[in-house]
C-alpha cells in the first residue's frame, strides 16, 4: 500500500486520467483530437464534430453519410420510457426528468452491444431533451425528424418553427462548443463510473447529475435568469458589486483551467452579436452581458465562460431557459460515451483514498445509558 498523498482541495491541478479527446489549455485553447476548436467552429457540422470525437479522425464523406443515417434511425425512444417521465411531477425541473429518463432507457436496452448503446444513446438524447419537456408541459410527443440534422431537429422541436439559415448556423456552433471539454466534472464522473464495469447508460445518468449543479452546466440558465434579473446595461456594474459583496457566485463567470480567457465565450460573443444584428433585434443584452464582464475582469480578473454568452443566444432564438442546461447534455453525451471507453481501454478502478479526521478508540454505549 502506497503512502497516501494528500491531494489539494477539488483536485485543482491533477491530472487523473489520461486523455486523446480534447484539451482545453490555461492558455486559452481547446482543441477536439488536436484539431483547434476555431476551425472546427467556422467550418465544420455538428455531425462531423461528434463523429472525430467519438472515433478519434475526421469522417470521409461515406463515413459521415453512414454515421448520419445511423444516428437518425435511432432517434426514436421507446414508449416505456416515456411512461416513466409522465409519472414524474409536472413541475419537476427538466434536468432532473432527462436524468430519470436515460436511466430507463438503461434499463430497456441492456440487450444491445455496446457499440448499439453508444450509438443509441447519442441519438436519442436530443428526443428525450425535447419530449421530456414537452411532456412536463402537457404537449404532445415530437416524432423525430430524419430529414433534419442534430442542430435543426433540436431547434425547431424546441421552439415549434423552423429556422433561418442564419439561426440554425448559430445553434449548432453552440452545439459543437458544448460536445466536449476535457476532463470536466461530469466527464470524470462518467469515467468514474465506467471504471466499476457499469454501463454507459449507468455512467451518463450519472453523468447528468453532475452537470445539472450550477457550478456545471447549471451555470446557463443561471446566467440567463441573472441578465434577466438585472434588466439593463446600467444595471451591470451594481448589480455585480452588489453580489460580490455578498460573497455571491456570479454565474457564467470563471473556469477551472481558463483563468484569463474562455475560447468558447470569445467566439459565443461574437456570434451573440452578430444573431442580434442578423434578427434585427434590441441588443440590450449583448450590452448587458459586455458591461457585466468588463465590470468582472476590473474587479476580479475573473473571465466570462462559454455559459455566459451561449445563455442569450438560446434565449434570442427563442428557446425555453429551462431546456439549455439539457441542451448542454443533449450534444456533451457525445464527449462523455468518448470518457467512457477511453477509460474502460485502459481501465484502473478509481477508488481514492480518504483522510480520516473523525474521532478514534470510541467505547460503545448501550442506548439506556446515552
Ligand atoms: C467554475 C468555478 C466552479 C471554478 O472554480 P475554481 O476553479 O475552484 O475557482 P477558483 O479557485 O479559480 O476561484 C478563485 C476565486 O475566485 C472566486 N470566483 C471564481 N468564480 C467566481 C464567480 N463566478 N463569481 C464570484 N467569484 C468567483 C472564487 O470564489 C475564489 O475566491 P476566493 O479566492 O476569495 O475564495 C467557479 O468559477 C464558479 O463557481 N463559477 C460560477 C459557475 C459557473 O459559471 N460555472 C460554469 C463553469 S464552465
Amino acid at each position: 500500500m502506497p503512502e497516501i498523498i494528500r491531494a489539494p482541495p477539488g483536485l485543482y491541478g491533477v491530472g487523473v486520467a489520461e486523455t486523446s479527446i480534447s484539451r482545453g489549455a490555461a492558455d486559452g485553447t481547446l482543441t477536439y483530437r488536436g484539431y483547434p476548436i476555431r476551425d472546427l467552429y467556422d467550418k465544420a457540422s455538428f455531425e462531423e464534430c461528434a463523429f472525430l470525437i467519438l472515433e478519434g479522425h475526421l469522417p470521409t464523406r461515406k463515413e459521415l453519410d453512414d454515421f448520419v443515417s445511423r444516428l437518425r434511425s435511432l432517434r426514436t425512444v421507446p414508449e416505456d420510457v416515456y411512461q416513466i417521465v409522465r409519472a414524474m411531477p409536472r413541475d419537476s425541473h427538466p434536468m432532473d426528468v432527462l436524468r430519470t429518463a436515460v436511466s430507463g432507457l438503461g434499463a430497456s436496452e441492456q440487450m444491445l452491444s455496446a457499440k448499439e448503446q453508444d450509438y443509441s444513446l447519442i441519438a436519442k438524447m436530443p428526443t428525450l431533451v425535447t419530449n421530456c419537456y414537452r411532456i412536463l408541459r402537457g404537449m404532445d410527443l415530437a416524432e423525430p425528424r430524419d430529414d433534419m440534422s442534430e442542430a435543426e431537429n433540436l431547434l425547431y422541436v424546441l421552439t415549434g418553427r423552423h429556422p433561418d439559415a442564419f439561426e440554425l448556423w448559430a445553434f449548432e456552433r453552440e452545439l459543437i462548443l458544448y460536445l466536449e471539454h476535457d476532463l470536466n466534472v461530469s466527464a470524470f464522473t462518467v469515467r468514474v463510473v465506467a471504471s466499476t464495469l457499469a454501463d454507459v447508460y449507468a455512467a451518463c445518468t450519472a453523468g447528468l447529475a453532475a452537470l445539472k449543479g450550477p457550478l456545471h452546466g447549471g451555470a446557463n440558465e443561471a446566467a440567463m435568469q441573472m441578465f434577466l434579473e438585472i434588466g439593463s446595461p446600467e444595471r451591470a456594474a451594481s448589480y455585480l458589486r452588489e453580489n460580490l459583496a455578498k460573497g455571491k457566485k456570479i454565474m457564467g463567470f470563471g473556469h477551472r483551467v481558463y483563468k484569463k480567457v474562455d475560447p468558447r465565450a470569445q467566439l459565443s460573443k461574437v456570434m451573440l452579436k452578430r444573431l442580434l444584428e442578423h434578427k434585427q433585434a434590441d441588443d440590450k443584452v449583448y450590452r448587458l452581458a459586455d458591461e457585466l464582464e468588463h465590470a468582472m475582469w476590473e474587479t476580479k480578473k475573473i473571465p466570462a465562460n462559454l455559459d455566459f454568452y451561449a445563455a442569450p443566444i438560446f434565449y434570442t432564438l427563442g428557446i425555453p431557459i429551462e431546456t439549455y442546461t439539457p441542451i448542454f447534455a443533449a450534444s456533451r453525451v457525445v464527449g462523455w460515451v468518448s470518457h467512457y471507453n477511453e477509460q474502460l481501454a485502459a481501465n484502473k478502478l478509481f477508488r481514492p483514498d480518504s483522510i480520516y479526521v473523525g474521532q478514534r478508540d470510541m467505547v460503545y454505549v448501550p442506548i439506556e445509558k446515552r
